[in-house]
Formats: C-alpha cells, structure tokens, sequence
C-alpha cells in the first residue's frame, strides 16, 4: 500500500499540537504560513566554532555516537540560528556501519568505507536489516533528547541516505567524482545491484521508524548523488527503490527527497511520493516548481546558493530578498540552501541569512 501523501492524511496525532501547527509542517503540506520557515542543510557543523570546540576532544564518529553530545551540538546549532527546525546530528554513512562496513572519516579525504562491496559474495557479509538499524539506536535516541530540550514549535527532521548514494559509498570505498565502480557494479551486476538496494531499503525503513517513534516530524532522504545518473538508468537501478523507501516511511509526517544537480530527476522524486522536494541552485526555483505541478502538487525546498554566504553581506541580502519576491505568497515552500552550509562560511553571514528570511532583519 502506497503511503498517503502528507497533505492527504492526518499529522501524526502524538505531536504536539504546537509541532503539527508549525512554519515548517503548515509549508510542507501546502498550507499558508505567516513567513516562510527557514532552516539550513548542514547547519550544524565545522563552520561553527562552538562545533570546532566540541570537535577539538573527539573524532566525529565518536560524536555522532554520543546521543547526548550529539543531541546538544543538534540544540546548539538551532539556537544560534534560531531557524524553524532542527535536524539530528548524524550522518548518512551510519547505517553502513551498522550493516558491518568499517567507517571512517580521514581529516581531507572525508569518509572512507574498509571492504568496499565489489561482487555478489560480498554482499553475503552485511548485517541483517534488522540488525543494523538496531545498532543505529544511538541516532534515534539523539533525536529524543532534541525533542526534549526544544520548544515544539520548532520540528525536529529525522535523515537517511538515499539508496543510490549510499551504495555509491559501500561500493567506491568512498567519495567519487564520476562514480565508476559504481556503474561498473550497476550494469555487470544488475542483480547484486538490485539485492544491494534492497537490503539498504530493508535497513533503512527501520533505522527511518525508529527517528520517528523517538519524535522525528519530518523526515529527509539525502539523496545526494543520484544526479549523477540519467533518466533511463536511474529509472531502471533506482527509482524502485527509492519508491519503496518513501512508500515504507510512516504517514502524519512530511518526507523531504532531496539530491544535488539532479534537475532531469525532480519528477521521479515526486512520483515516488516525496511531500517536499529539495531543489538545489542549479534550478530556477519558480519554474521548477510550476514544472512539478506547483503549490497545489507538491512543496519544495530551497534554494540559495550556499556560495553566497561567502559575499559581502549586501549581496547575500539581496539575493534573499529576490528569492523571497521571486516566492511571493505561494504556500508550500521551505526555504533553504540548494545544497550544505560550506565549511568556510562565516557563521554570521549564515545568521543574517536566516533573519531576513524570519523579517527580523
Ligand atoms: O545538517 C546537519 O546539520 C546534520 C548533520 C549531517 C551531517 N552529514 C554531519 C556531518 C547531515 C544531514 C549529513 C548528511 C550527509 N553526509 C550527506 C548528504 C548531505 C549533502 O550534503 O548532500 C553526505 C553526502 C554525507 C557523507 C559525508 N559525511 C561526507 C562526504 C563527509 C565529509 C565531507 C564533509 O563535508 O566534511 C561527512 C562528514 C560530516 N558529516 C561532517 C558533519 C558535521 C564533518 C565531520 C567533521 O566534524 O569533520
């Protein structure tokens, strides 16, 4: 049975009154808002200095582990911001240590997966679905202590990777440019491929519940790299999977589907049953939206270019004020970056960001 589209059912009924009633939910079903909320990807993060304090004593894994570390550096980003969400301090890459790939980050290099999974034997070697989002349980615990130290009015996003882009790391090994090994794997091996996705599903639709179950609002499917495949294959190697994730996910809350350059995939994202789609600043945010079937279809994220927190102040605002003209008074949109806050950005550029959009500034 397909899952009902957030706008279609009842929120959640054991949120809060004050949750379901927020910027962010009353946007991602359509609804109209006083002002549009506004939260960054990635707010919490290196470019933070209280994050490089509690960084400077531990090693990320260490951190994300840490369900009440990783709880207050959550809390801490969304305070400093005063955005209109919070999302879990995490990372996409867990579940891959959950299913038994040895995860590490290397300061430069960024992550990197032992035993990257190249044949069908090796995916004889993961852990069952079950048992890897049951040795997850430290995010959806995190996600637990988020909601108990937040005003309700301000929804708490639960996360997973998207299937693609997650297998893009089990089998690169790590981060890649043009995803070689993976299509290499996707066109020799088309049902190790298939079985690959299946078990990352199988795993995630838990990992996913669990955020939920601990108080998770909305949930997002960071499917980052899917870009990077065409039409015709992402219909053939993802699409299907992707459906069942967003399919499996519970009702009463919104789910977000968000990729990079993924422009030629924005249809697919909202056929697979996405409530918000996550545009990037590769896309004019207006005609894409209309393109999807506008307010009345679906809501959409984004979508200022995360570069520009990097100009003088002047031009970050004028390039808020034209979105938010650009936007005007249609209902269902989330403002955001098209893609992370960068690691080089100011954190008051980030701020102002954030207050233009709230009208405070
Ligand atoms: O948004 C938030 O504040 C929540 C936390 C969050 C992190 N990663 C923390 C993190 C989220 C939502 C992610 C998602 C994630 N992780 C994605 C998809 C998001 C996107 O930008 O499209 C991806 C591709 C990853 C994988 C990953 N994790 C990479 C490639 C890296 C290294 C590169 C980098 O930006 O540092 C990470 C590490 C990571 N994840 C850090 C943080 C705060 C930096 C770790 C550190 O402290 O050194």
């Amino acid at each position: 049975m397909a899952r009902r589209r957030y706008r279609d059912c009842p929120p959640r009924a054991t949120l809060p009154a004050s949750t379901r009633d927020s910027l962010l939910l009353r946007a991602c079903r359509g609804k109209t808002v006083v002002r549009p909320p506004v939260w960054l990807m990635r707010q919490a993060g290196r470019y933070m200095a209280s994050y490089q304090a509690i960084r400077r004593d531990r090693a990320f894994l260490e951190l994300c582990h840490d369900s009440e570390l990783a709880a207050a550096v959550t809390l801490d980003a969304q305070r400093r911001l005063e955005v209109d969400a919070a999302i879990v301090f995490a990372d996409i890459l867990l579940i891959l240590e959950g299913l038994g790939l040895p995860l590490d980050y290397v300061a430069g290099d960024g992550p990197v997966l032992g035993r990257p999974l190249r044949s069908e034997a090796d995916l004889d070697t993961l852990a069952e679905p079950a048992a890897a989002a049951a040795a997850c349980g430290y995010v959806a615990d995190a996600v637990a202590g988020v909601v108990a130290g937040l005003d309700p009015s301000v929804p708490v996003i639960g996360f997973c990777g998207g299937p693609f882009t997650l297998a893009s790391y089990a089998i690169e090994g790590g981060a890649s440019r043009q995803f070689a090994a993976t299509r290499r794997f996707l066109y020799h091996q088309p049902a190790a491929w298939h079985r690959l996705l299946d078990h990352l599903v199988d795993s995630l639709l838990p990992y996913a519940a669990a955020q939920v179950a601990a108080g998770a609002a909305a949930f997002q499917v960071f499917e980052s790299w899917g870009g990077a495949l065409t039409v015709g294959d992402w219909d053939e190697f993802v699409q299907p999977h992707l459906a069942r994730l967003v399919a499996g996910l519970p009702e009463g809350i919104p789910v977000i589907v968000f990729a990079a350059h993924a422009g030629h995939l924005l249809e697919r994202f909202r056929d697979a049953g996405a409530d918000v789609i996550g545009l990037d600043a590769s896309c004019d945010l207006v005609a894409t939206w209309d393109r999807l079937g506008g307010s009345e279809r679906v809501a959409v994220m984004g979508n200022l270019d995360p570069g520009l927190l990097l100009a003088p102040r002047a031009r970050l605002l004028a390039a808020v004020d034209r979105l938010l003209e650009e936007v005007g008074d249609r209902p269902g949109w989330v403002c955001n970056l098209g893609h992370g806050v960068l690691k080089e950005t100011d954190e008051a550029q980030a701020r102002a960001f954030v207050e233009r959009v709230r009208g405070v500034a």
